[in-house]
């Protein structure tokens, strides 16, 4: 079977296709080809994967490349789509970006899904699309409702994948996820931001009174139900993937002070981001009774891992912050005040 994975030199991404591949090395036979197309952008990172294996291969290329598209579709069996820019900050500051891969990138990679008849396509979406949730938890069939520019272009990617179902017949299958955590995340986001700062002893900035909930899933729950879905759920359907560990920002910097051996005199608080949802919380009945997904990863642990794999692996993540700070849209989005939540 040959997969086609965008967006896998990325955090999320990446370590689908490390699940992949071990696993596929003892099912398989080798039958298995997986060929990732990533442009590489600030987050992207050929680090992330094992080029190395002859059952990968890494195009790098942008989503919105119609030819390019074209010709990795007509060698795909299935499609996996992580690529987007993913940052909220980010889309804050600038949409345009957001706007040419997460909407047009995933037209321009199902007009190709369409013809060439590919028998699946999975989009990746997020929690973030049903936006902010005041009490109980969002399902599947509720509205979308999303604020930031990130998650209102996610949303749209969303439902013109389920589109091409309704109107072509496509098979396209959903996720919403929730935040996740684990080894390989940009330093930008929330917990390796706030990791890698601390370890180097600075201070870390919280946005607002700090009292935004978010739920966490560890990054290897979610391709664990990434793929239950590519090989067991329905065409037209969503899925809703959460890990159930809901935390304030301020618990969540609690523990992460904690890991560092840290205290809260080295939090800044900082003026909330525009538009700060509130709260997100999903449902995830179907996950659990459709296709038996349960989180395997308990927060504490999960944590305690992905501390370790920060303090350890300063090789991967000290050049991305160097990088950032001294890029010219990198320098402009650490201006800000970075605080920020996964996307
Ligand atoms: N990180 C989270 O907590 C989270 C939560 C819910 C959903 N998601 C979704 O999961 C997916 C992956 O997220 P992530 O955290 O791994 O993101 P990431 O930012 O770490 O990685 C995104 C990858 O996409 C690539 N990319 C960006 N624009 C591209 C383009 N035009 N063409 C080709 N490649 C391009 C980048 O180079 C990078 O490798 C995204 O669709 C995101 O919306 C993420």
């Amino acid at each position: 079977m040959n997969l086609l994975v965008t967006g896998a030199a990325g955090f999320i991404g990446s370590a689908y296709v490390r699940m992949l591949l071990a696993a596929g090395a003892a099912q398989d036979n080798g039958v298995l080809r997986v060929t990732v197309l990533d442009s590489l952008t600030y987050a992207g990172s050929l680090d992330n994967l094992d080029l190395s294996d002859p059952r990968l291969t890494f195009v790098q290329g942008d989503i919105c490349d119609a030819p390019l598209v074209d010709q990795l579709m007509a060698q795909a069996d299935q499609v996996i789509h992580f690529a987007a820019e993913s940052h909220v900050d980010r889309s804050i500051a600038s949409a345009d970006a957001f706007v040419r891969t997460n909407v047009t990138g995933t037209q321009t990679l199902l007009d190709a899904a369409l013809r060439h008849n590919v028998d699946r396509f999975v989009h990746v979406s997020t929690d973030e699309v049903y936006g902010s949730v005041e009490s109980g938890s969002r399902t599947e069939q509720d509205p979308l409702d999303p604020n930031s520019p990130y998650a209102a272009s996610k949303a749209a990617s969303d439902l013109l994948a389920l589109s091409y179902h309704r109107t072509h017949g496509l098979d396209v299958r959903v996720t919403r996820c929730s935040n996740n955590y684990g080894p390989r995340q940009f330093p930008e986001k929330i917990i390796p931001l706030f990791l890698t700062t601390l370890l180097d002893g600075g201070d870390v900035p919280l946005y607002g009174d700090g009292l935004n909930r978010r739920d966490w899933l560890h990054v290897e729950d979610h391709c664990a139900a990434i793929e239950l879905v590519r090989a067991g759920g329905s065409a037209g359907r969503v899925y809703n993937i959460s890990g159930g560990i809901e935390l304030s920002n301020r618990e969540l910097t609690g523990r992460l002070l904690a890991a560092c051996g840290a205290d809260w005199t080295q939090v800044r608080h900082v003026p909330d981001r525009k538009g700060h949802d509130r709260r997100y919380s999903i449902d995830c009945t179907r996950m659990r009774t459709e296709l038996g997904y349960s989180p395997r990863h308990d927060f504490e642990s999960g944590l305690a891992e992905t501390f370790a794999w920060y303090r350890d692996n300063r090789d991967w993540w000290e050049p991305l912050k160097r990088r950032q700070s001294a890029g010219p849209t990198g320098g402009a989005a650490l201006r800000r005040p970075l605080g920020g939540l996964p996307a």
